[in-house]
């Protein structure tokens, strides 16, 4: 890996992302306290996030999944977004915590937003590992880190399907 010339430097490391999440568990720990939260994971991208996140709950939190597509195989958004995999669980009256890798140009998240919202949660709320400086995220409760407008690849966000199993958030050097 360390020769692999698409991998640049470490921008957040295994030891941020840690101590990170932690905090957001705590913070949900006690902003949900009493209450079973229904996290949904976006795939594919916060699978790694999810399973960190949940165990840093001590919340009685469910689980379930859900697959849009908007990039294909490339670094730019298509500009629309595509129910890949719904949901299987139903939100009416739930507590629902919708957990994504990034938020980039929030195209995937208006849309999300707008699916989930139309089936009468009790809240929906957003917690995104990554927001890019400047996206519109005054929507998103909970954030791990702003980041630059670097491509980003590691612990679950890929490119084409790449590099998803990296312990650090690394920056994606793309060919000359
Ligand atoms: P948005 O719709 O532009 O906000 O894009 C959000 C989605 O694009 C995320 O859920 C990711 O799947 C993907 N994405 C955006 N930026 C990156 C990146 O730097 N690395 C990997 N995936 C990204
Ligand atoms: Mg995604």
């Amino acid at each position: 890996m360390e020769s692999d010339p698409h991998i640049g430097e470490i921008l957040l490391t295994e030891e941020q992302l840690s101590t990170r999440i932690k905090e957001l568990g705590a913070q949900l720990s006690r902003d949900y306290e009493g209450d079973a939260p229904l996290l949904v994971c976006v795939l594919r991208g916060a699978y790694v996030f999810l399973t960190d996140l949940a165990r840093a709950t001590d919340l009685p939190v469910q689980i379930d999944f859900i697959a849009v597509s908007s990039y294909g195989s490339s670094t730019r958004t298509s500009g629309v977004v595509r129910l890949v995999k719904d949901l299987e669980v139903d939100l009416t009256d739930r507590h629902v915590i919708l957990v994504e890798d990034i938020v980039d140009s929030g195209l995937t998240l208006r849309y999300l937003r707008q699916l989930l919202e139309d089936r009468k949660p009790a809240s929906l709320e957003v917690c995104a590992l990554l927001v890019r400086e400047g996206a519109r995220s005054d929507d998103v409760r909970y954030v791990g880190f702003p980041i630059p407008p670097d491509f980003v690849v590691g612990y679950g966000l890929d490119v084409a399907q790449h590099y998803r199993e990296l312990d650090s958030i690394r920056v994606f050097e793309p060919a000359e």
